[in-house]
């Protein structure tokens, strides 16, 4: 018998956790405070499963976490050596395909991709630089994209649809060729509807989208990863909502 829409509970890695109807394995382990490695997931936003970070296995095949529905009696495994080798493969090949020079990058501290290659002793690359030639977006007033360093998450893309309530970005493109793209016919950020109180705005795991003007305001040394680790599941489990920006002046 089926035992799908119904909550239970779940083994990971040999600990039993409940979860509710329509969970995936991903949400009862974030109610559980159990980390599974993930980039392109954010409680509150719809799952896309393109990074494959939350890779897991059950009943000996590979599954995404953050699609995979929970069901009673299911047996994963996470926190494998095999599992976290093919995570930091995955974690290398995202750097090397773009442009992330972490010592001259704002983001550094705060960004995930770097704090989740620490987590999985990523040391080096491994593979050849593509050194791919992206495009600087910088036309908006309060806001910069900086293509270089997007992994192509679409956490703004699902921010801005579902929380913002408007169609900001978008992926164009496949493979190597895929890119961010903005709704414009411009093709400029200028010339969206995106505020910098969107969501949209702020959710970017790299430092593809930054707010002018706030450089360096918080110190190397006191931020997100230099204080937390990216395992630290309760920061995640906050409601979604636009954040209150306020500027200086
Ligand atoms: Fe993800 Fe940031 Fe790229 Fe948007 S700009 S797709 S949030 S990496
Ligand atoms: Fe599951 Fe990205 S977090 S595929």
């Amino acid at each position: 018998m089926s035992t799908a829409g119904k909550g239970g509970t779940i083994t990971i890695d040999g600990r039993g956790i409940p979860f509710e109807a329509g969970q995936t394995v991903m949400d009862a382990a974030l109610a559980a405070g159990i980390y599974i490695p993930h980039l392109c997931h954010r409680p509150g936003l719809t799952p896309h499963g393109s990074c494959r970070l939350c890779t897991v296995e059950v009943g000996g095949r590979n599954a995404a976490a953050c699609t995979l529905p929970a069901s009673d009696g299911m047996r994963v495994d996470s926190d494998t050596v095999a599992l976290n080798a093919v995570r930091k493969t995955i974690t290398q090949m995202l750097f090397v395909e773009g442009n992330h020079l972490c010592p001259g990058c704002e983001k550094s501290g705060d960004c995930t991709l770097q704090a989740v290659a620490y987590h999985l002793g990523m040391l080096d690359g491994h593979f050849p630089q593509f050194y791919p030639r992206r495009e600087v977006d910088a036309s908006h007033p309060d806001i910069v994209l900086d293509r270089d360093r997007c992994i192509l998450c679409e956490l703004c893309v699902r921010a801005s649809r579902e929380i913002d309530g408007k169609n900001v970005f978008a992926i164009s493109g496949r493979g190597i060729h895929a890119s961010l793209i903005v709704n414009a016919p411009s093709g400029r950020l200028v010339d969206t509807d995106i505020e910098v109180t969107d969501l949209a705005a702020h959710i970017c795991p790299v430092g593809a989208i930054l707010l002018k003007g706030h450089g360096f305001e918080v110190p190397i040394g006191q931020r997100t990863f230099d204080i937390h680790r990216v395992s630290e599941t309760d920061r995640e489990r906050l409601p979604l909502v636009r954040p209150d920006h306020v500027d200086d002046e």
